[in-house]
C-alpha cells in the first residue's frame, strides 16, 4: 500500500477517512494518558510532514508511544519507507496490529511491545503524541528526550499551556490552515539542552469522545500544540 501511495498526493480528507475507519484502544487506562489522536489533528500533522517538509514519502518513520497506531498507520499511508510503533501497553499494541491488518499494508510496519527507553538505532522522522504529563509531570520529556536521541526531526504534540478562550474560538471558527504560536518556554529549554531547536510551533483544536471518568463531557475539546523540532548542526 505505501508503494503505492506515495506515487500520488493523498487528500488530507481522504487521510481523515482511512484514520476513521481505525479501532480505538478498548480499555484505555487513564494513568498511561491513553487518548488516541483525532483523525483532524493527524491528518495535519502528518500533512505538514509529509508534503510541506518532504518529511515521511520514503523515509524510516518511528512512532514512539503509538498506542493503537494512528500515526504510524497514516505515515506509512502516505508512503514512508518503513514505520516502526512502540508502545508500553500490550493492548495498545495488539489493537495497532489488527489496526494494521485491517488496513492491507505490504509496506513494512513493525509493531514493538516496550518502554520507549528500550528504542536504539536511527530514523528519518520521529512522529509522537506522549502523555502530556497530566497524570504524571513532565512525561512528555522522556519522549523528547528519546526523540532526538534517534532521530534529526521531531513532530510532537503537547499540551498547549493556558486555556486560551479566545485562541479555541478562532480554532473553531480555522478554514484548515496552521496557526503558530510561541513555544513553551520549559518545552524549547529542554530541548536546546538535548541538542534540538524548537523550528515552529502550531496550536490546534483536538477534540476527543469522552474515554475516561473525570471528563464531565461527552466530547473534550482542548488545544494542543504541535512542535516541529529539529537536532542542532554541530
Ligand atoms: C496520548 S497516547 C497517544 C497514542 C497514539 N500515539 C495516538 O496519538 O493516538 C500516549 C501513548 O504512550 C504510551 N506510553 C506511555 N508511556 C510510555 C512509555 N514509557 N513507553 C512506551 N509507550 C508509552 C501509552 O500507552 C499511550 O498509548
Amino acid at each position: 500500500m505505501g508503494k503505492t501511495a506515495q506515487k500520488r498526493l493523498i487528500r488530507k480528507l481522504e487521510l481523515e477517512l482511512f484514520l476513521s475507519q481505525m479501532e480505538f484502544q478498548p480499555s484505555p487506562k487513564a494513568s498511561l494518558e491513553q487518548y488516541t489522536v483525532s483523525e483532524a489533528i493527524a491528518a495535519k500533522m502528518l500533512y505538514l510532514a509529509a508534503y510541506t517538509n518532504g518529511d515521511i514519502v520514503g523515509k524510516k518513520v518511528l512512532d514512539l508511544g503509538c498506542g493503537t497506531g494512528r500515526l504510524a498507520l497514516a505515515a506509512s499511508y502516505l508512503g514512508a519507507q518503513f514505520v516502526v510503533g512502540v508502545d508500553i501497553d500490550k493492548t495498545a499494541i495488539k489493537t495497532a496490529s489488527e489496526n494494521s491488518k485491517k488496513a492491507g499494508f505490504k509496506t513494512d510496519v513493525q509493531w514493538v511491545l516496550a518502554d520507549i527507553g528500550a528504542v536504539t538505532g536511527s530514523f528519518d522522522t520521529v512522529l509522537q503524541n506522549p502523555p502530556f504529563g497530566v497524570q504524571k509531570r513532565t512525561a512528555d520529556r522522556k519522549f523528547l528526550e528519546k526523540a532526538l536521541e534517534v532521530s534529526d526531526v521531531v513532530y510532537s504534540l503537547h499540551n498547549h499551556p493556558s486555556t486560551d478562550k479566545k485562541l479555541i474560538q478562532r480554532l473553531r471558527s480555522d478554514s484548515g490552515g496552521l496557526l503558530q504560536v510561541e513555544p513553551s518556554p520549559f518545552i524549547a529549554r529542554f530541548v536546546e539542552s538535548h541538542s534540538g531547536v524548537v523550528k515552529a510551533v502550531y496550536a490546534m483544536l483536538m477534540t476527543i469522545p469522552r474515554m475516561f471518568d473525570f471528563h464531565t463531557k461527552l466530547k473534550h475539546d482542548f488545544v494542543v500544540d504541535l512542535y516541529l523540532i529539529k537536532k542542532r548542526k554541530l
